[in-house]
C-alpha cells in the first residue's frame, strides 16, 4: 500500500513551541537545566519535509538537527532543500519509528514530535514514547503534541460521517472533493430544518468553516487518515507510566492555570483538583480543548512546579504590544493596562512593572535580559520622578534599590497570562532597518515556493502575494534604490500587483515609482516587526 504521505505530501511548517529556545525557557522556569539552543542536538520524529527543522538549523549553525520520517517523497524534498541551502548541521533520514535504532542515532537534548502521536497505530505510539525515552539525554526535554478530548468529540462527528461516505471513493483527490462536498451538504441540510441556535447546526457550521480553511493536505491527514485516536489528557499521562518520562508542562503556560477564569470557577477548580494533572484535565473540560502540546523530561529530572522569581532572572523578554491608555502613568497605585499581540491583557499598579512593560513594547522586536530590563525600567521610573517600588515619595532618604524580586514575580504573572514572551537565546534579528535588508536563505525560498516565512520566533507567517515576490529579493545585496527598481520592474511586467490604500491597482504611469517606494517602505516595516529581518 502506498504511504499516504507519499501520495499527498504534507507541507511542514515552523512551530515556535518546538524550538529549543522555547523549550529551554520552559525547562528553566521549572527548575531544570536544559542545553542551550546554540549548542544542542535536536531530533524530530515525523519531520515530513523538514519545514520545522531546516529554518532552526540555518540560524543555529553550532547545533545539530536530525529528522526521521517514513515518507520517502517528503524526506527527499527536504534533503533537496538542505542541499540547496548548503546546510551541514541538519539531516533527514528515511525511516520508520518502529525500526529506528537508538544506538545508531545517538542521544539528544531535545526530541520533537509534532502532529504524529494521534495519527499512528497504537504500536507506533508506544514505540514513539519508548524511543523518545531511549534517546533523551538526562537534562533533555521532549515535545509531543496530540489530539485530545473533549474537543475532539465534536470533530469526530464530522470525521465519522466523512469516513462513512468515502468508503465508495478511491484516490485522494476524489476523496477530498467528496469529503468537502459531504460536509457542505449535511451542514446546509441541517441548517434548513433546524432552529438558528440548534447545537448540531452550530457545530456543523463551525466545522464546515474550519474545513473550508484547511489545505487539501491538512484535511486529508487531519480528518481522513485511517488512524486518528485522540485521548484525554489524563490518559496521555497514564501512558507515560510505562516509560521513564514525566510531564513537565504545557507549552502554553496560561492554559495550565485558570488566571483567565472568574473567581468562583477558580475556587471550585482548586477544591476539586487534587494535583496539577487533574487541574489541567478539569481545565480541558472547561475549555473544550482539542489539541495539546506537552513538554516531558526524564523521570529522574524532577521538575519543580512552583516557579520561583529567581528563575526568570536568566531569561530574556520581549513584548509585542504596549499600554492601552495614554499618557501611560507610572504613578504608584494607578492601574495601567497592557495589550499583547497574542490578545492577552494584563494590568499593573506597580511603577517598575509598568515601566518594564512599556520599555519592552517600545523595544520590540528586541529582547532584553532581566538586568538590562530592570535598569531601563528603573531609569524610566526615576525620570518620571516616581519611587521605583511605589513605596513612598521623595523624603530625603537615599533612593531604594529597585525591587528585583517584585519585577521577577510580576514577569512570571505576565508569562502565566501570555502577556510577554521569554527567550533564552537572542536570535540575530534586526531592530532597525539596515541599508541592505536581509532575510534568511530558507525564508527567501519558502516565500517564493510556499508563500510563508519562519519568523525569528520560529512561527509560520503567511505572506500576501506581493510579499511573496519581495522577500526573495532580500538577500542583503540590494539597497533601497535597487529594491525600488526591482519592485517597479515586477509591477511593470505584471509579476507583482500593488494597490493604493483604497484598494485600486497601481499600474504603469508617472506615480508608479513613488507608489513602489511607499509600498517597499511599508512592507519592510512589516517584515522588521514580524520579525523576519536579520541583523
Ligand atoms: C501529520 S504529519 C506531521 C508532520 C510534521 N511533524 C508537522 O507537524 O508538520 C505526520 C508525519 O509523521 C510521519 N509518520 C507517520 N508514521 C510514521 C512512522 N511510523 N515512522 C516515521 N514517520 C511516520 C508521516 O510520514 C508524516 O510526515
Amino acid at each position: 500500500m502506498p504511504d499516504s504521505y507519499d501520495s499527498v505530501p504534507y507541507t511542514s511548517f515552523a512551530y515556535g513551541y518546538t524550538h529549543p529556545d522555547a523549550l529551554g525557557v520552559l525547562g528553566r522556569l521549572f527548575g531544570l537545566a536544559p542545553a542551550p539552543p546554540t549548542a544542542c542536538r535536536v531530533l524530530e520524529l515525523g519531520c515530513a519535509t523538514g519545514g520545522n527543522l531546516i529554518p532552526m538549523a540555518e540560524l543555529l549553525p553550532d547545533s545539530e538537527f536530525v529528522g526521521i520520517d517514513r515518507s520517502r517523497v517528503q524526506v527527499d524534498r527536504g534533503r533537496a532543500l538542505i542541499g540547496e541551502l548548503g546546510l551541514t548541521n541538519v539531516r533527514l533520514e528515511h525511516g520508520d519509528i518502529l525500526r529506528v535504532d537508538p544506538q545508531t542515532i545517538g542521544s539528544f537534548d531535545y526530541v520533537v514530535c509534532h502532529g504524529v502521536l494521534s495519527w499512528v497505530p497504537r504500536q507506533v505510539q508506544d514505540r514513539l514514547l519508548g524511543l523518545t525515552a531511549a534517546v533523551l539525554r538526562p537534562r533533555g526535554l521532549a515535545f509531543i503534541s496530540y489530539n485530545v478530548y473533549p474537543g475532539w468529540h465534536m470533530r469526530e462527528v464530522v470525521r465519522d460521517m466523512m469516513l462513512f461516505h468515502l468508503r465508495r471513493f478511491e484516490g485522494p483527490q476524489k476523496q477530498l472533493e467528496q469529503a468537502r462536498g459531504l460536509v457542505d451538504f449535511v451542514a446546509s441540510s441541517v441548517k434548513q430544518r433546524a432552529a438558528e441556535d440548534d447545537p448540531y447546526a452550530l457545530l456543523l457550521a463551525k466545522e464546515l468553516d474550519t474545513i473550508k480553511g484547511m489545505s487539501d493536505a491538512y484535511l486529508f491527514h487531519e480528518h481522513l487518515e485511517r488512524d486518528n485516536s485522540p485521548l484525554y489528557f489524563h490518559e496521555f499521562i497514564d501512558r507515560l507510566r510505562g516509560v521513564p518520562l514525566r510531564y513537565v508542562c504545557d507549552t502554553d503556560l496560561h492554559l495550565m492555570v485558570a488566571r483567565d477564569m472568574p473567581d468562583e470557577v477558580r475556587e471550585t477548580l482548586a477544591r476539586v483538583a487534587d494535583d496539577q494533572v487533574s487541574m489541567e484535565q478539569y481545565l480541558d473540560f472547561v475549555r473544550n480543548r482539542q489539541f495539546r502540546t506537552s513538554v516531558l523530561c526524564r523521570t529522574e529530572a524532577a521538575p519543580v512546579r512552583r516557579i520561583e522569581p529567581g528563575r526568570v532572572e536568566s531569561l530574556r523578554f520581549t513584548l509585542p504590544g504596549g499600554p492601552t491608555s495614554t499618557p501611560a502613568s507610572l504613578e504608584p497605585g494607578v492601574e495601567l493596562g497592557f495589550l499583547s499581540a497574542s490578545g492577552a491583557r494584563i494590568s499593573s499598579p506597580e511603577p517598575l512593572t509598568k515601566a518594564a512593560l512599556i520599555e519592552l513594547g517600545e523595544r520590540w522586536p528586541a529582547t532584553l535580559d532581566f538586568d538590562t530590563l530592570l535598569e531601563a525600567a528603573a531609569a524610566r521610573v526615576r525620570e518620571a520622578g516616581v519611587a521605583p517600588n511605589g513605596d513612598g515619595g521623595d523624603n530625603g532618604e537615599p533612593e531604594p534599590e529597585p525591587d528585583r524580586e517584585r519585577l521577577a514575580a510580576d514577569l512570571i504573572e505576565c508569562l502565566l497570562r501570555k502577556a510577554v514572551l521569554a527567550r533564552v537565546w537572542e536570535p540575530p534579528l534586526a531592530t532597525e532597518l539596515g541599508d541592505k535588508p536581509r532575510v534568511s536563505a530558507f525564508n527567501r525560498i519558502a516565500a517564493d515556493r510556499e508563500g510563508w516565512v519562519a519568523t525569528l520566533h520560529h512561527n509560520r507567517s503567511k505572506l500576501a502575494a506581493p510579499l511573496q515576490r519581495l522577500v526573495p529579493l532580500l538577500d542583503g545585496t540590494r539597497d533601497r534604490a535597487q529594491l525600488i527598481a526591482e519592485v517597479t520592474a515586477l509591477v511593470n511586467t505584471k509579476q507583482m500587483s500593488i494597490r493604493t490604500q483604497d484598494g485600486a491597482p497601481i499600474e504603469d504611469g508617472p506615480e508608479l515609482e513613488a507608489a513602489c517606494a511607499e509600498f517597499l517602505d511599508e512592507q519592510l516595516a512589516k517584515l522588521l516587526d514580524l520579525p523576519v529581518l536579520l541583523s
